[in-house]
């Protein structure tokens, strides 16, 4: 999917000058989108991915709108990984100041035939590798007192999701864990937020049956889905300040009206 640079993304200025900011599952959806519009914000921007394509992803961005992006390939899932993707990310960029996590993976099954390998296999990628993310770069940002931590959840973590339990506990807990943690570290000058969209036209939900997105579609308030260019600006605001200086553990939900709060 091509989101970046202009026309879908606005005009932010500078409002990220001088930041920079690590994103996972940049290859991709949203996290590719949100890398798009946080480096169109000024941020100098570490796409990381498990899929390669997030070096043509970032080289793409270094085209249009200048040379300030790199590309990291690590496995999330993996303690290892995430451990050597963050410092080789921190090396590159020297410092991270923002971390967006929008990896993820999504299938479909019914708990009554879903095995343990499926269910293991979604918390590790959807929940485990959000905390190990959030651990590897907390002691930078509690050194400098200074950071924004955003984690994309899912609007299934709040109401769940038929065929997807696996999926929606899954972010449940991405939305638990970044209130826990932003409990311990907001005092500290690290704001760490949720975003938790609705059905957004990605990759992602291009593979779900067409039958559950008819359902789905029927069901949201505003008629259809979103766009990735209709996520990313909740992330660079999150991301700025002042626009996010008082976000605290919140949940922000772009989301077409499919849950409200
Ligand atoms: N698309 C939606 O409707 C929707 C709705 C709510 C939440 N979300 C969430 O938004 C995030 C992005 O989803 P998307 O729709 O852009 O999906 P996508 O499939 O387009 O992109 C996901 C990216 O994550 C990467 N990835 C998967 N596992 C990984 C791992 N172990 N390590 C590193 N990278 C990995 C993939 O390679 C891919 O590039 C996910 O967390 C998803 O759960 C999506």
């Amino acid at each position: 999917m091509n989101v970046a640079p202009t026309p879908q993304v606005p005009n932010y200025g500078s409002v990220l000058q001088g930041r920079t900011a690590l994103v996972t599952g940049a290859a991709s959806g949203i996290g590719e989108a949100i890398a798009a519009h946080l480096r169109s914000a000024g941020a100098r921007v570490a796409l990381a991915d498990r899929s390669p394509r997030v070096v043509a992803v970032s080289e793409s961005l270094n085209r249009t709108i200048g040379p300030d992006s790199v590309p990291v390939v690590f496995d999330a899932a993996s303690e290892d990984s995430v451990i050597a993707g963050v410092d080789e990310a921190i090396t590159v960029l020297g410092r991270i100041d923002i971390l967006v996590t929008s990896h993820g993976i999504l299938t479909e099954s019914p708990v009554e035939q879903m095995s343990l390998a499926t269910w293991e296999e979604t918390l590790s990628v959807d929940l485990t590798s959000v905390f190990l993310l959030n651990r590897a770069v907390l002691k930078g940002m509690l050194a400098r007192g200074d950071g924004r931590i955003i984690n994309v959840a899912s609007q299934l973590g709040q109401k769940g999701g038929s065929g997807m339990a696996h999926y929606a506990a899954a972010k449940a807990g991405v939305i638990a864990m970044t209130k826990s943690l932003a409990m311990e570290v907001s005092a500290q000058g690290v704001l760490v937020n949720a975003i938790a969209p609705g059905p957004i036209e990605t990759p992602m939900v291009a593979g779900i049956s067409e039958e559950w997105k008819a359902e789905k579609r029927a069901e949201l308030p505003l008629g259809r889905f979103g766009t990735v260019d209709e996520v990313a600006p909740t992330a660079v605001m999150l991301a700025s300040s002042p626009g996010g200086n008082i976000y605290v553990g919140q949940t922000l939900g772009p989301n077409s009206g499919d849950v409200m709060l």
